[in-house]
């Protein structure tokens, strides 16, 4: 279901790194950089799929904000077929878009719609489910606790907000070690020290992540209920967030 090129773009050096952004070249090899540089990025999905299946009701709508190439929403499509979904993706990202629709058409899903839109802009539908992966991180710290009151009111009792972002450690002191390994798994998986340092420079002030108790609170404060940490790899975690 991924056909994107091999991740070569911080090969090269560059003469100056410039903020990290996701355009045309990211969006060509996405696919790969997202799998190569997420810890359980598949785990992560097929959780989603298997929480979504048992919480989900017929007809449900589910956003996937910030979806990229639409992966996430082609699995749901197709392994809950049944449920008669409307499934709906934004992002912000004209080259992601244009291709997250050619995933879905190549595919032949039907019930999904991909649209070009700032999520902190626009409104949402009534819905079961909203699942964002990798994405609150690149939003205004400020911007965050907006976004996700939207979404709670959006849900329905019972609806799930599924986040996966990138967090910092919650322990003083171990940061540093926690980072460490995260530039060891991006080593096994074939990024050099070039690549591992330019992309982690481009990446300063773009992508902000909190701690998980900072999140959990974020979550809380929004109205959510029951929040879980459902899974976790050093610096990466996917909460589980009930109305
Ligand atoms: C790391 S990618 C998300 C990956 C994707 N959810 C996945 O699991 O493969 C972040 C995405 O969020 C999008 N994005 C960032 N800010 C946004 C905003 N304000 N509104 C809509 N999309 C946004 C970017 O264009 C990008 O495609």
């Amino acid at each position: 279901m991924d056909a994107s090129k091999k991740d070569r773009y911080f090969a090269q050096p560059f003469e100056r790194v410039t903020p990290f952004s996701f355009n045309a070249e990211v969006a060509e090899v996405f696919d790969d950089m997202v799998t190569r540089s997420v810890p359980l990025y598949r785990e992560n999905q097929q959780l989603t799929v298997d929480l979504l299946s048992r919480l989900l009701k017929k007809n449900d709508v589910v956003y996937d904000l910030g979806c990229s190439t639409g992966t996430v929403l082609y699995l749901l499509g197709q392994a809950l077929k049944t449920l008669d979904l409307q499934l709906i993706g934004l992002d912000a990202s004209a080259p992601m878009v244009e291709k997250a629709r050619m995933k879905l058409k190549a595919f032949g899903l039907k019930n999904a719609e991909i649209e070009k839109a700032d999520i902190t802009q626009v409104p949402f539908l009534p819905c079961g489910a909203v699942v964002m992966n990798y994405t609150l991180q690149f939003l205004p710290v400020e911007a965050r606790l907006p976004l996700l009151k939207k979404i709670y009111e959006s849900l329905r009792p019972g609806g799930v907000l599924l986040l996966a972002e990138k967090i910092q450690t919650d322990a003083p002191g171990l940061q540093d070690l926690v980072t460490d390994i995260y530039y060891d798994f991006k080593g096994h998986n074939g990024y050099s020290e070039l690549e591992i340092s330019q992309k982690r420079e481009a990446l300063e002030n773009v992508l902000i992540p909190l701690t998980p108790t900072q999140q959990t609170e974020l979550l809380r404060e929004a109205g959510f209920g029951p929040v879980e940490m459902l899974l976790r790899w050093g610096p990466f975690a996917t909460f589980l967030a009930v109305k």
